[in-house]
């Protein structure tokens, strides 16, 4: 926070006007415009939908006048009843959570609820003020990964999580197509060449963002009007709590028409993006300073508010995983000038919302002085930069606080949605409180920005109430808090387990890149180096204290769900122990070994389709059910496949060839049998052909055998998939632990690009080390 003197020494400048009151004269309209009496009954439904039976219990009160500006709740116990009294409707949430989760031991997640309110309802008494004005959600790609066939339901559901959670600054992406659909139209575009450019409903965000065009596409009608729907829906329940929701302004990319309906203006062709092909990649890229930008910027925005109204917050990212064709430092003021222009002429009282990634992306391109060019171009104020990996690659020091613009304190986490326990607890502990305090802090909120959920809660639930806290937590008597709200009860082996995780697996600091690729799940191949930053053996400690607890804890669901994950992630770390066996064993020409090692290796599977099978949230048939239910309300057939073709393509070859193979992969059963497994039985049986015949090993053959007959057939494959669990997930559990015990002593990871696994652990490596920012 800053000082008093300085804000006076600053205070004649523009910088120190925004600066010092906390830049309410800049974002002091970003607030809510619903009426408290609205925002009151919204919460008032939220409660009714949380607790049917006991929401008669609680008494709202949405108050402005609490907090003194930023967000705050009271709760009180009056006349057995619990009293909530707060700024705005999200804030009534926030309180109605708090009360829930530390004083009822209670627990509402992505995947697990459990409620357990007291018949006498407990004693309180506390004012909580939340330490910044926004507390921000979603990634651009969480609509791809993780939302992208959800129903009204599941969106209302997701919406009371977010307002439980403290979230006022949230994207709103649903729609845009349909608006885009008619902004084309008018600029005379035929159907024709719209149905090139929309990519299909699982690959929108990168249309979006112009990093391809058309894959997966095109959108039906059918399609335009479910989404136009259920965007209103969730913007009416948004603003009723008091949310802001964040829509998009154009950015300047183009379907491939407008160059020929525009000749004359200047547009280029956007770069190949992770290997897509001419008919799939590069649509135009709109110079911000040509009159037609302000144009299409212009006329998409006023269609956007007459649909969806405005609350004046907009995203917009021209330069994602894209660089400018200049480096000219007037050129990118005039860029960032123009793309603002676009928005203010429609809506004077826009604010820019840009993502920060570029800066991190981009590392080379974006030079301090490039950097401030396009960050300074707009006044100070306007623009809100989402610092979007703060916990491992921030970039507001680098940057000097984003040359005066506010930032959020974002937290990444997950790429792809893929499965794997990772988590970073002692840089959210304690970074995004110093990041507050640093002198001149230009920092107004804290954020969650992953590129899909319904993975690692845990991490989630960690970094979320630094919405409040203002110390660093002491992380081993915050999980048995954590224990007692999910499971119900505490136990201590079960607490010596969620410590040992939160100390290692959960306590990453290292700067290499994790995307979920592990021996398991990538494709077959004999050169892939498995890494872990913690011991194995710390693993296995504390899946030993799940497996012992396991009988006390069978009623309940957080408990089964958390012990499916981490014999997950227990065969996954086997798998890796094997790979690196059969990969010695091969290259040795060892036959013997290399059958024993890769039918070890091949086993794991099995038992990994049952762990998951065992449990509906790890489950392959709910997610192409539910894209298959979005061609329901207009009963058509060929989008149904389309559909389920995009729920499979994404989540393995993302793209015709395997543009962007496994990205997004998915442990899930119904994925391990089908796909993981059965690529590795195909590559294992050819790799032992070849050595019981001393060949060599064609590579591009087994390839192209294994993305014909697995990969792309998977793609392509209808038949019905599960979405009931089945199998008892603790005898399952049992008998995966008693069969592998063999491993529980074994350190399977040992090094990583040849430096012990210690070494790594040390992490002095600065974040801006060059060398550092390209690993991949
Ligand atoms: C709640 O606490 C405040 C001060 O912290 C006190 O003034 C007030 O009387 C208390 N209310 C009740 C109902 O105990
Ligand atoms: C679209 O086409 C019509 C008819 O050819 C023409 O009058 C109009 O100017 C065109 N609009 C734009 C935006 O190019
Ligand atoms: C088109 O824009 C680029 C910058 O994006 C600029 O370098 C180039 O000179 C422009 N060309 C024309 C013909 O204006
Ligand atoms: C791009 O790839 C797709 C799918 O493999 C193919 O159908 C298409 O012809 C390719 N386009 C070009 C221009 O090579
Ligand atoms: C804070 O801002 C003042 C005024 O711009 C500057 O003199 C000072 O060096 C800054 N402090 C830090 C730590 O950046
Ligand atoms: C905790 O687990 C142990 C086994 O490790 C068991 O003996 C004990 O009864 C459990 N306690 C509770 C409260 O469940
Ligand atoms: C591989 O091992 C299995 C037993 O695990 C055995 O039946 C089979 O003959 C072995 N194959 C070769 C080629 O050694
Ligand atoms: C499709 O909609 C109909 C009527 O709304 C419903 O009965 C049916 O169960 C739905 N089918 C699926 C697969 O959701």
């Amino acid at each position: 926070m800053l000082n008093r003197q300085l804000c006076l020494l600053l205070f004649t400048s523009f910088l120190g006007v925004a600066l010092c009151d906390n830049f309410q004269s800049t974002l002091g309209h970003i607030k809510p415009k619903v009426s408290v009496y609205d925002q009151e009954n919204a919460v008032k439904q939220l409660i009714k939908r949380i607790i049917p039976d006991r929401y008669q219990d609680f008494i709202v009160e949405v108050n402005n006048e609490i907090g003194n500006g930023n967000d705050a709740f009271n709760i009180q116990k009056v006349n057995d009843k619990i009293k909530i009294t707060a700024s705005t409707g999200v804030a009534v949430a926030t309180g109605f959570n708090y009360y829930l989760k530390y004083f009822c031991n209670s627990q509402v997640a992505w995947q697990v609820t459990r409620i357990e309110i007291p018949e006498i309802l407990p004693q309180v008494n506390l004012t909580i003020t939340l330490n910044d004005r926004f507390r921000y959600y979603q990634n651009v790609c969480t609509t791809g990964y993780s939302f992208v066939w959800w129903s009204w339901e599941q969106w209302e559901k997701h919406i009371d999580w977010m307002a439980l959670n403290a979230f006022n600054l949230v994207l709103a992406f649903n729609g845009q197509e349909a608006i885009w659909d008619r902004v084309y139209s008018k600029l005379n575009l035929t159907q024709e060449d719209i149905d090139e450019h929309f990519s299909g409903p699982a690959f929108l965000p990168w249309l979006r963002m112009g990093n391809m065009r058309g894959w997966g596409g095109p959108l039906s009608n059918a399609w335009h009007v479910r989404s136009l729907m259920l965007q209103k829906q969730i913007l009416g329940r948004m603003r009723s709590l008091g949310i802001i929701p964040v829509l998009s302004a154009f950015a300047g990319h183009l379907p491939r028409a407008f160059k020929s309906l525009y000749p004359d203006t200047n547009m280029t062709k956007m770069e190949v993006w992770n290997d897509f092909n001419d008919t799939y990649c590069c649509p135009y890229f709109l110079d911000p300073t040509e009159d037609l930008f302000n144009k299409i910027g212009t006329i998409f925005l006023i269609e956007q508010i007459n649909e969806f109204g405005t609350d004046h917050v907009y995203n917009c990212d021209s330069f994602n995983e894209v660089d400018p064709s200049t480096k000219d430092l007037t050129y990118l003021q005039n860029v960032g000038k123009s793309i603002y222009k676009a928005m203010t002429d429609v809506d004077p009282k826009s604010i820019w919302l840009m993502q920060g990634w570029l800066f991190v992306h981009s590392f080379f391109y974006w030079t301090n002085e490039r950097a401030k060019a396009l960050l300074t171009s707009i006044p100070l104020g306007k623009m809100i930069v989402l610092d979007l990996q703060s916990e491992q690659f921030p970039q507001y020091d680098r940057l000097h606080q984003y040359y005066g613009q506010p930032y959020i304190w974002c937290m990444l986490h997950n790429f792809g949605g893929t499965l794997g326990i990772f988590g970073s607890t002692d840089i959210i502990n304690e970074r995004p409180i110093q990041a507050r305090n640093a002198p001149n802090s230009t920092m107004i909120g804290i954020g969650l920005t992953p590129e899909g959920i319904n993975q690692n809660y845990v991490v989630y639930d960690f970094m979320i109430e630094n919405a409040w806290r203002d110390k660093p937590r002491d992380k081993k008597e915050w999980v048995e808090g954590y224990i007692r709200r999910r499971y119900g009860q505490s136990n201590k082996t079960l607490v010596k387990s969620w410590s040992i995780l939160m100390e290692t697996i959960y306590n990453y600091k290292l700067l290499f890149k994790i995307r979920g690729h592990y021996a398991i799940s990538i494709t077959p191949k004999l050169n892939f180096e498995t890494w872990a930053w913690y011991k194995s053996t710390d693993l296995h400690e504390a899946w030993k204290g799940f497996i012992e607890s396991a009988d006390d804890f069978k009623d309940s669901q957080g408990f089964l769900h958390d012990l499916v994950d981490i014999t997950r992630q227990s065969l996954q770390v086997y798998g890796d122990y094997y790979y690196e066996k059969l990969k010695k064993d091969f290259k040795n020409k060892d036959l013997h070994s290399f059958n024993e090692s890769s039918s070890k290796f091949l086993e794991l599977f099995p038992d990994l389709q049952d762990i998951l099978a065992s449990n509906k949230d790890f489950l392959l048939g709910n997610w192409i059910r539910d894209a298959k239910v979005c061609a329901n309300n207009s009963h058509n057939l060929q989008d149904e496949k389309l559909y389920e073709y995009n729920a499979r393509n994404q989540i393995t070859l993302w793209g015709p060839g395997g543009e962007i193979l496994d990205y997004a992969n998915k442990q899930w059963a119904g994925v391990i049998d089908e796909y993981f497994e059965r690529r590795w039985v195909m590559f294992i049986e050819y790799a032992m052909k070849v050595l019981r015949d001393n060949d060599h090993l064609n590579k591009d053959y087994i390839k192209t055998k294994i993305f014909k007959e697995v990969e792309e057939a998977f793609t392509f494959d209808t038949r019905e998939v599960p979405t009931k669990p089945k199998g008892n997930t603790i005898e399952i559990a049992k008998q995966i632990h008693e069969k592998w015990s063999d491993l529980k002593n074994v350190e399977v990871y040992s090094k990583r690009s040849g430096k012990s696994l210690e070494e790594n652990f040390v992490g002095t490596q600065s974040f801006y080390e060059p060398s550092v920012i390209l690993k991949k």
